[in-house]
């Protein structure tokens, strides 16, 4: 028996990794994406909001109402700031912040989670928090480590002024499959506040 090339791509879908930021919420569809980005994209993030990034461009590229520099695919997957304003999260520097990942089909290779200047689309500092291999294995979300899926990243200092304003900044989870060569990305919007203390101290 040969497997077909459309049999061989039948079966791929089952091998694909996939996942989300369940807490604190991250970013969702809204009319911000539909408006920037085109149905194309948002149709394919409604039917698996866990998908990868790879799908989007070619989703975007027939979509008249695709605008590519207020879409910005590569990040957080189009998904934008507009329409998670009611999930902004307040940290302060030093801030220990629990993170859940929905890994919904694990699929192996490297991850990290960083703090992204959303207008220069950069990575600020250090990252918070990097798996260089060995992410997500197994077949099904059971098989991955726990502290894969549940892990702590600690706010740094030093962020004060450049992410006071909400959506200035995100804290990204990335995460790259090595066997579906896939990258699946997951955003959640905060702003940095000073600590009360600090302004208490201040006052008196
Ligand atoms: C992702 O989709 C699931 C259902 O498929 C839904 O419960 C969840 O709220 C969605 N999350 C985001 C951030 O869009
Ligand atoms: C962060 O993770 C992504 C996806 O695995 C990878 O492409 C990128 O090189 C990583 N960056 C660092 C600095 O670890």
């Amino acid at each position: 028996m040969h497997f077909s090339t459309a049999a061989f791509l039948a079966l791929v879908p089952t091998v694909l990794g996939h996942g989300l930021i369940t807490d604190p919420p991250s970013r969702p569809v809204g009319p911000a994406i539909l408006e920037n980005c085109g149905n194309g994209v948002v149709s394919q993030i409604k039917a698996d909001n866990t998908s990868h990034v790879e799908g989007l461009p070619e989703a975007a590229a027939k979509d008249k109402a695709y605008k590519a520099d207020r879409c910005n695919l590569w990040l957080c997957k189009g998904l934008q700031f507009a329409d998670n304003t009611a999930n902004v999260q307040k940290w302060s520097a030093g801030q220990v912040v629990p993170i859940k990942i929905w890994l919904r089909i694990p699929h192996e290779g490297s991850a990290n989670v960083s703090i992204v200047d959303t207008k220069t689309d950069k990575i600020i500092g250090s990252m918070l928090k990097v798996w260089e291999k060995g992410y997500a294995p197994g077949r099904s979300e059971k098989d991955v480590p726990k502290d894969q899926k549940e892990f702590s990243v600690t706010v740094p200092t030093g962020l004060e002024e450049k992410c006071a304003t909400a959506g200035d900044c995100v804290l990204q989870w990335w995460w790259y499959g090595n066997g579906a060569r896939q990258t699946y990305e997951s955003c959640v919007d905060f702003q940095i506040v000073k600590p009360a203390a600090k302004e208490r101290a201040f006052r008196s």
